[in-house]
């Protein structure tokens, strides 16, 4: 077989891909992926096995009981497990999902997490096992340490993917590492390396790109930014997810079939997770959905028992020697399990289950299928192995995560200067009749629409509480919305703002700012479900309403819109003399103000998705109307007249896809 080298054949594999790609830095590689992309590339890891280091997780698995082996691999949630459960059950890991807090307290203070997650670790090391083996806590960080009170947010993906910038990526990676472990947790489940390709999906947000050579840039550069040296106080260890295709099921449907070839998952679905291999992430999430290659008539099924994926795929030919961790109740979607036992899930690869609630049934279950024989001796112990392989390579057995200098630092969870920096690169120009902007600091402007003081709307889902819903902007303890960013750029007695601009002479303003977004959600809450058209005034007619009642009144209009998928917005696009496509920039609203006020930036972003020409348009195949290519964005510069965009009938319901 030919390996040739590792920056040619992946720029092979991804330009196969449809994409034009710089390679990743990494030079350790020999792809060997035949160039039609007809196989799996041959790598292996970038960490030198340590002779001493396996020597070692040998000799404490070989005194592991069964219950301690499988106590290991058990990750249940911190609302249903105490520190002394941990201690009793010999439990390897713990996770905090979306919503859940340290004593339940939405506010809790980074001192309260620290506090926490010290009592979880010393649980851990008071066991009656001969070797004491430290608890592994994990969190989603997506964009920023997102479930903690005062922790500054980024941008989420889709607005990253924007900037087309990895330097940032890996900048922002450093960041949320430091937030992380001034909580005293040291495992993040990011990046997410979807390939997003149909606009339905509820968490196209978190997908940088449908563009792979951005993703694998980008994942490249989030795992080298979160986890630095794996083992030193400001770094944490990464999850390359969901592992794979979840960007690609059939009508965006989350979790559902993604009907890939094995040429479009080789070089689409799978370029985010070589690229992260190569920067040596030391962990992957499975996906939820399963694989389904219709054209070549192998239904593969759901990627949580998919032993080819995870076992020949990812440990043979990608080399993974990291653990893989189940999704939340995932074991629960393959075929004959449930949510607390599923040994099909274990023996098809996945080492550490995430079990939330169910965890003492499912380590019953679990311990009772290895006496039974349906779980073999030899893949628990490969289980556990690559557990201790992750906490030793990431220095937990060596000191507790509350030795980092970062542990219960309050002033580690701000990053308001990069995450404003980020926000700047990551809004994209989409119109800017006659130079409107960028808007002159002395203009006397009235600010309308729902989304202007919302940081709830300005952050989106993954925000304190798992949609990012029942949030206030007290919540925050710190952020600054629009609204709140014009004020201090033009002066508070130059900024009138009404939500609905009821009762207002719009004549008596220079210029008005429509703010205008989608509501906050997460995962399938997010799925906008075919056959219903994907329109942004249909979904928020108070958007419309307010943008109708201060168009056309001689006074520019610039409209800002927050949205977590390209949204389809002509009409609203027309009635605008200026269109700034915003995304989910996060807390710091000052970046967006830096844009759309004369000063030293300028518009950089260019869209890393599509941007639909119709309602009914939601990827980038054939019979889909594309408004804007992906690459496209102005600068003021740039700005030319559009005219009036097409706005075709929208239909009560779309014509479905071939099922
Ligand atoms: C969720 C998500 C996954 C997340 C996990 C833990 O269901 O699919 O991205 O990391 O659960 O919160």
């Amino acid at each position: 077989m030919t390996r040739l080298p590792f920056k040619i054949c992946l720029s092979l594999l991804l330009l196969l891909a449809g994409c034009s790609v710089s390679p990743t830095k990494a030079e350790w590689v020999s792809l060997a992926a035949t160039p039609e992309g007809s196989d799996w590339p041959l790598l292996r890891s970038p960490h030198a096995v340590d002779p001493a280091m396996e020597q070692r997780i040998a000799e404490i698995v070989a005194g592991m009981s069964l219950e301690q082996k499988v106590g290991q691999i058990t990750q249940p949630e911190i609302r249903y497990i105490t520190p002394d459960e941990v201690r009793q059950y010999y439990i390897g890991s713990v996770l905090n999902g979306g919503g859940s807090w340290p004593g339940m307290d939405k506010g809790a203070s980074v001192e309260d997490w620290a506090a926490l997650s010290s009592r979880y670790y010393l649980a851990s090391m008071s066991t009656d096992m001969a070797v004491q083996i430290p608890v592994i806590w994990g969190t989603d960080a997506v964009h920023g340490h997102n479930n903690v009170a005062g922790a500054t947010l980024f941008p989420h993906n889709i607005g990253l993917g924007a900037a087309n910038d990895p330097a940032l990526i890996e900048r922002i990676g450093r960041a949320t590492a430091r937030q992380v472990r001034a909580t005293g947790i040291t495992w993040v489940f990011a990046p997410t390396l979807a390939v997003s390709e149909n606009r339905r999906w509820g968490r196209t947000y978190e997908s940088y790109s449908s563009d792979p050579g951005i993703v694998a840039r980008y994942a490249d550069a989030m795992v080298r930014g979160l986890q630095g040296d794996l083992d030193g106080d400001g770094d944490v260890v990464a999850t390359a997810k969901h592992f794979m295709g979840d960007g690609g099921t059939f009508d965006g449907i989350d979790q559902g079939e993604t009907r890939a070839t094995r040429q479009e998952m080789i070089t689409r679905h799978g370029a985010g997770y070589y690229a992260a291999l190569g920067a040596g992430v030391q962990t992957v999430m499975v996906s939820y959905n399963s694989w389904n290659d219709v054209q070549a008539g192998e239904n593969h099924g759901k990627m949580h028992g998919d032993r080819e994926l995870l076992s020949d795929v990812l440990r043979g030919r990608l080399g993974f020697d990291g653990l893989v961790v189940s999704d939340w109740n995932g074991i629960d979607q393959v075929p004959g399990c449930t949510k607390d036992h599923c040994a099909a899930a274990i023996n098809a690869g996945i080492d550490m289950i995430m079990v939330p609630e169910d965890w003492k049934a499912f380590i019953s279950n679990t311990v009772a299928d290895v006496q039974a024989g349906r779980i073999s001796t030899a893949r628990l112990d490969e289980a556990v192995t690559r557990i201790l392989r992750v906490k030793m390579r990431s220095g937990l057995f060596e000191r507790a995560p509350s030795a980092s200098l970062y542990n219960g630092r309050a002033d580690a969870l701000l990053a308001g200067a990069l995450a404003r920096e980020a926000v700047r690169q990551s809004v994209v120009l989409l119109k800017n009749e006659n130079g409107v902007l960028p808007l002159a600091h002395d203009r006397r402007i009235l600010v309308v629409g729902a989304s202007a003081d919302s940081l709830s709307n300005q952050t989106g889902g993954w925000t304190l509480t798992w949609g990012g819903t029942e949030n206030t902007n007290a919540d925050f303890r710190g952020g600054t919305t629009l609204l709140g960013a014009l004020r201090r750029g033009l002066g508070s007695e130059n900024v009138v703002y009404s939500i609905d601009a009821a009762g207002i002479d719009v004549s008596a303003f220079d210029t008005v700012i429509a703010v205008l977004g989608e509501t906050p959600y997460a995962e399938y809450n997010g799925d906008v479900r075919a056959p219903a058209p994907v329109q942004h005034s249909l979904s928020y007619p108070a958007d419309l309403a307010v943008l109708q009642a201060v168009s056309g009144r001689g006074v520019p209009v610039v409209t800002v819109l927050y949205s977590g998928r390209p949204a389809y917005a002509n009409d609203l696009i027309n009635l605008s003399d200026a269109f700034v496509a915003a995304f989910l920039p996060g807390t710091e609203g000052d970046g967006l103000a830096d844009v759309l006020l004369s000063g030293p930036f300028d518009f950089t972003g260019r869209l890393s998705f599509v941007w639909p020409g119709s309602a009914c348009s939601t990827g980038e195949g054939p019979g889909n109307a594309v408004q804007f290519p992906r690459g496209y964005g102005l600068s003021y510069a740039s700005s030319r007249t559009n005219g009036a965009l097409p706005v075709p009938v929208t239909p009560a319901a779309c014509e479905m896809a071939t099922p």
